[in-house]
C-alpha cells in the first residue's frame, strides 16, 4: 500500500475521501468531531506539500436525495475552526461549478465538496459516477478508513479512474494498531466484546476465537450465553436461535484453552426504563420478569482481575444499557479497568467510544478507532473493500 508521503503531491489537485459522517445535535450542531480532528495530519500535510485540496466525504444515508440536514456545512465550519483557514463547501460533489472551482484552486487552498450520497450513484459503487469524482483530481487519496468497508464510489470505483492512489495517516494507524493487536499481539490477548446482539458480533466473535487467551462477554448478547448454560435470564434481550451457537462458542473455548467469562452477576430492573425499579442479582437468580440490564459488581471484580495480566486488549460493545445511568456501572468500570491496564488496549464501534469518552478516559486508551462496522469487519477477519481497491492499484 502507497501512502500520501510516498506520492509527490506537490502542486497538485489532491482528492481525500475522508469520513466525516459525524454526529449532530437536533440544531445540527456537531458533538463529536473526533473524525474531522482525526484526519487532520493527512490534511496538514498535503498543506505543506502546497497541493489542492479537495475533501470529499459522505453524511448519513440520504440515499441519493438532497437532504438539507445532511449538508457537510457543519463540517466545512468546523474545519474552518480547526484549520485556521478558509474551507470552501462547493456546491455538489460532481459537475461543471465544481469544476470550475476546483480549476480556480491555489495550491494550499482547501474545498470540501458536498455530501457524496445526494449522488445514489456513490452507493451503488457507480464507475460514471466514480468516474466524474476521479476527474476533478490528479491524486486520489483515502483517509476514510470508517468507510473503508463499503463498496461505494469514492471508495472503491474511484481507484479505476484514477492514476495515482493511496492511503492517508488515519488508514495507516488505523492498520498499524488493528496488526499489532490482532496478528501479532503481545500475549495474553483478552477480547471483551459486549453490545446487544450477538448476531451483530458473530463473525467477530468467532474470528477472536482463532486468536485471543481470553474472551469476555457483556451487554445483552451475554444473555444469550448465559441461557445456553441453561440459566434463567427472565424477559431479558436474547436471540434464542442463537443459543446452540453460543454454546458451540462456549465448547470451542474450552476445547482450545481459552478462557471465556461470562456474567457471574447483574443488574435488573422491572421494566426498560431508566427509572424502573432496580437490584442486583446473581445469574443464578434473575426473577422471571426481570430484565438483565448490566453486568454486576462480582463480574466487574472478576473480569477486572481476568484483564489484570492482559499484555493486549481488544475491546467493542458496552456491558449494559449505559445510557440510562442506573445501568452504566459495567460500562464505565470496564472504561477505567481498561484505561488502567498496562495493556495495548484497542477500542472501537461507536458505543463503546462514546462510553470512553464519557468516562474522561480517553487520553489512557492505547488507540481508539474511528471506525464502527469497519472495525468490525476487520475483527471478523474480512478483507475491507476499500483496503483491496487501494492495494490493487498500489501494485
Ligand atoms: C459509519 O459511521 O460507520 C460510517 O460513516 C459508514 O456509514 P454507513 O453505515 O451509513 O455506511
Amino acid at each position: 500500500m502507497r501512502y500520501i508521503n510516498d506520492i509527490d503531491i506537490k502542486g497538485k489537485k489532491v482528492l481525500i475521501r475522508v469520513d466525516f459522517n459525524v454526529p449532530l445535535d437536533e440544531n445540527l450542531n456537531i458533538t463529536d468531531d473526533a473524525r474531522i480532528r482525526r484526519v487532520l495530519p493527512t490534511i496538514n500535510y498535503a498543506l505543506d506539500e502546497q497541493a489542492k485540496i479537495i475533501l470529499a466525504s459522505h453524511m448519513g444515508r440520504p440515499d441519493g436525495k438532497v437532504v438539507k440536514k445532511l449538508s457537510l456545512a457543519p463540517v466545512a465550519r468546523r474545519l474552518q475552526r480547526l484549520l485556521k483557514k478558509e474551507v470552501c463547501l462547493a456546491p455538489d460533489c460532481i459537475g461543471e461549478d465544481v469544476k470550475k472551482m476546483i480549476d480556480r484552486m491555489e495550491p494550499g487552498d482547501v474545498i470540501l465538496l458536498e455530501n457524496l450520497r445526494f449522488h445514489i450513484g456513490e452507493q451503488r459503487n457507480d464507475p460514471v459516477f466514480a468516474k466524474k469524482l476521479g476527474q476533478l483530481c490528479d491524486v486520489y487519496i483515502n483517509d476514510g478508513f470508517a468507510v473503508a468497508h463499503r463498496t461505494n464510489a469514492s471508495v472503491v470505483a474511484i481507484t479505476d479512474y484514477t492514476r495515482v492512489c493511496g492511503a492517508g495517516f488515519l488508514m495507516k494507524e488505523e492498520l498499524n494498531y488493528f496488526r499489532r493487536s490482532l496478528e501479532n499481539p503481545t500475549r495474553p490477548l483478552v477480547a471483551v466484546i459486549g453490545g446487544s446482539k450477538i448476531s451483530d458480533k458473530l463473525g467477530a466473535l468467532e474470528n477472536l476465537m482463532t486468536q485471543v487467551d481470553k474472551m469476555m462477554v457483556g451487554g445483552a448478547m451475554a444473555n444469550t450465553f448465559l441461557k445456553a448454560v441453561n440459566y434463567e435470564i427472565g424477559k431479558s434481550i436474547m436471540e434464542d436461535h442463537l443459543v446452540e451457537v453460543a454454546r458451540d462458542l462456549l465448547r470451542t473455548a474450552k476445547k482450545k484453552g481459552i478462557k471465556f467469562f461470562i456474567p457471574v452477576d447483574c443488574v435488573v430492573a422491572d421494566k426498560f426504563d431508566a427509572k424502573a425499579q432496580a437490584m442486583i442479582t446473581t445469574v443464578q437468580e434473575v426473577p422471571k420478569e426481570w430484565i438483565i440490564m448490566d453486568i454486576g459488581p462480582a463480574t466487574t471484580t472478576l473480569y477486572a482481575e481476568a484483564l489484570h495480566n492482559a499484555r493486549t486488549i481488544i475491546w467493542n460493545g458496552p456491558m449494559g444499557v449505559f445510557e440510562m445511568d442506573a445501568f452504566s456501572r459495567g460500562t464505565y468500570a470496564m472504561v477505567h479497568n481498561i484505561a488502567n491496564s498496562y495493556a495495548l488496549t484497542i477500542v472501537g464501534g461507536g458505543d463503546t467510544d462514546v462510553a470512553v469518552h464519557r468516562a474522561g478516559e480517553s487520553s489512557k486508551i492505547s488507540y481508539i478507532s474511528t471506525g464502527g462496522g469497519a472495525f468490525l469487519e476487520l475483527l471478523e477477519g474480512k478483507e475491507l473493500p476499500g483496503i483491496k481497491a487501494l492495494e490493487r492499484h498500489s501494485s
